[in-house]
């Protein structure tokens, strides 16, 4: 077993503890909701100059993908989970304009900051609302939403599966979870050439663009012990949802996942 896949067996026998993984570092549950907020609050200002130089800008092909797999219709209320600097929220609005409602949430203030300005930036104002929420603990009312999506977020939740069930009772009957996730490579070379990449490159990078190696340390490790595309799925499925698939992009490194709410 891989040293990931090591980490990540602990991690499940250790929920029971109430502890969970911050990168493969073992933490309880609240220790991690703080130490993701430190990671986000200090990596906001230069999140955005940060996606584009470690992904080669290629983060923006998989947003656009992940948008554009949702049928959204005029009047739909929509709602975007870990918004971050609010990439997702943009291409949203963007592709169904006549949105009936869009709540823009994170659990991070200064992340949501950095949303606020560039959904203005983009003229996207109107049926706007800006929440902190955290995605374990949805305080919208019960069945509200036709559509849900979350793009890179679910890592750094610490209970997963309580977001999915979270998540799951804000959807309205037929409404739609998407999320947007690093996963697994499916080939065994790429898996090679990735971790180098990553583990050597990333945390440098972060060091020299952004001042700050142990947050892209964090992120390198966080990928590391997400669930496989297959684990994921099932998380769905123990959440209640249907037609369950996920689609693997630039082989496995994402993962565009769905559920439907019965
Ligand atoms: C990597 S960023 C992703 C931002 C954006 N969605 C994107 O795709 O670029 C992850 C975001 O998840 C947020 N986050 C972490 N834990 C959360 C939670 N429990 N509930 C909601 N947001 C959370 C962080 O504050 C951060 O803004």
């Amino acid at each position: 077993m891989s040293d990931a896949k090591n980490s990540r067996a602990k991690n499940s026998s250790a929920k029971s503890s109430n502890s969970t993984h911050f990168g493969f570092q073992q933490v309880g549950i609240e220790e991690k909701v703080t130490k993701v907020n430190n990671v986000f609050s200090s990596v906001a200002d230069n999140y955005d100059l940060m996606n584009d130089a470690m992904s080669l800008g290629i983060h923006r092909l998989w947003k656009r993908s992940f948008v554009s797999m949702a049928s959204l219709h005029p009047g739909d209320k929509l709602l975007d989970l870990a918004s971050g600097s609010g990439d997702i929220a943009i291409k949203i609005a963007q592709s169904c304009p006549k949105y009936g409602e869009l709540a823009v949430t994170d659990i991070n203030a200064d992340m949501l900051e950095q949303a606020k300005k560039n959904l203005l930036d983009n003229g996207i104002i109107d049926k706007v609302k800006f929440e902190i929420a955290d995605a374990q603990d949805l305080q919208f009312p019960d069945a509200y939403f036709d559509s849900a999506f979350m793009s890179f977020g679910l890592r750094n939740v610490a209970d997963k599966q309580r977001a999915l069930n979270s998540v799951y009772s804000k959807l309205r009957s037929g409404g739609h979870f998407w999320v947007l996730e690093f996963s697994h490579p499916t080939n065994a070379t790429l898996a090679k050439v990735y971790d180098s990449y990553s583990f050597n490159v990333i945390p440098k990078l972060g060091q020299w663009l952004a001042k700050d190696e142990a947050s892209y340390q964090y992120l390198v490790e966080s990928i590391r012990m997400h669930p496989t595309q297959e684990e994921l799925k099932d998380m769905f499925i123990k959440a209640g949802f249907i037609n369950c698939h996920y689609y693997d992009i630039s082989m496995g490194i994402v993962a565009i996942h769905k559920g439907v709410k019965p």
